[in-house]
């Protein structure tokens, strides 16, 4: 008699918690949503979030709050989000190296990026670009390579910390064309991108919506795009095949994460608010006109950005313990499935 009624009451109370989520989860958002970008303001995580957010606040009747949380290559920003009150009105926007080649870098990550954390959906794929101060003497690909082995550690490098993307990527480059530059961290490529502009640094590997408006203006000047066809918004960008480095192929890509243990319920709401958002025309411009792609069909689902972070991390894991050097056969593009 006494089991039977207990486990009465076990269903009961599951089925209350059951009730309190859904209710919580129909009520969801009840304040402003912070969205965590674990680098400076200005810089190409914090420009996707801004554009994806303003539409996304729509949709859900709330403000999206940017809280730049910076350092460690954006690990410590993911670290504090991952151990968020998992109810949705934390997020976070992760790229290809807090949740692709941080693991291979940092022994001690605190996150397990295919474990903890509850995946919303790609807000853009981001192609890179070897840019440079205006002023910087190479006028192609193949001269700044020369320069920089003939220069070693006399020109000076910029990124956004170990593990970040422009250290990622630019590490592949160097190692690639035997570059030995002094490399200087960064609590983002924002403040690098300042800092090229008033030509205290010499160059950099960044995402393209960092840095379109500035090469489409002249103020910074850009060798290559690292894809295999121009961008739409860098139309007199050659590709790193046209300029004479066929191997030279990375893409980047944004995206945005819940905390493990948010309900599946608030994460639909989330993905459908993104997904509206990158259905929306004059969001699709902003991204657009920048230079992102915006992922179509089922590489919006958070399935599938699941899986893609586990191949992300399987992908750079290799790389880096082979030294950095990107084959043809491991290069893939974030926003096609
Ligand atoms: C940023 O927003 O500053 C970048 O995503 C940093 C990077 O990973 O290069």
């Amino acid at each position: 008699m006494a089991r039977r009624f207990l486990a009465v009451l076990g269903l009961a109370a599951t089925a209350c918690v059951l009730v309190v989520a859904s209710a919580e989860a129909q009520s969801y958002p009840t304040r402003p949503i912070t969205v965590i970008v674990p680098f400076a303001a200005g810089g190409p995580t914090d420009v996707v979030a801004r554009i994806v957010g303003d539409h996304m606040g729509r949709t859900l009747g709330q403000q999206i709050v940017v809280e730049n949380v910076v350092g460690a290559g954006g690990t410590t920003g993911i670290t504090k989000g991952a151990a968020a009150t998992p109810d949705g009105h934390t997020i976070m926007m992760g790229h290809m190296g807090t949740h692709g080649a941080a693991p291979a870098l940092y022994k001690n990550l605190k996150y397990d990026p295919t474990k903890d954390f509850a995946p919303i959906g790609i807000a853009a794929g981001t192609p890179i670009v070897v840019v440079a101060r205006k002023d910087f003497p190479p006028k192609n690909l193949q001269e700044l390579i020369a320069h920089l082995k003939s220069s070693g550690d006399k020109v000076n490098e910029g990124h956004a910390g170990v593990g970040s993307v422009s250290f990622t990527t630019c590490t592949m480059f160097n190692v690639m064309t035997g570059a030995k530059p002094t490399r200087v961290p960064y609590s983002g490529t924002g403040p690098v991108i300042n800092d090229m502009l008033a030509g205290k640094l010499d160059y950099a590997c960044d995402q393209i919506v960092s840095v379109a408006t500035q090469v489409q203006g002249g103020t910074i000047k850009a060798y290559a795009i690292a894809t295999e066809e121009r961008s739409p918004a860098l139309p007199d960008v050659p590709t790193s095949a046209e300029a004479g480095m066929p191997d030279f192929k990375v893409s980047a890509w944004n995206a945005l994460f819940a905390p493990k243990g948010t309900s599946k319920e608030i994460v639909v709401k989330l993905n459908d608010a993104l997904s509206r958002a990158l259905s929306d025309p004059a969001t699709r411009k902003r991204l657009g006109d920048l230079g992102g792609v915006i992922p179509e069909g089922r590489a919006r689902t958070p399935e599938h950005l699941a899986q893609f972070v586990a191949s992300e991390v399987e992908r750079w894991g290799k790389t880096i313990k082979a030294g950095g050097v990107l084959t043809k056969k491991t290069v893939r593009t974030p926003c096609r499935t």
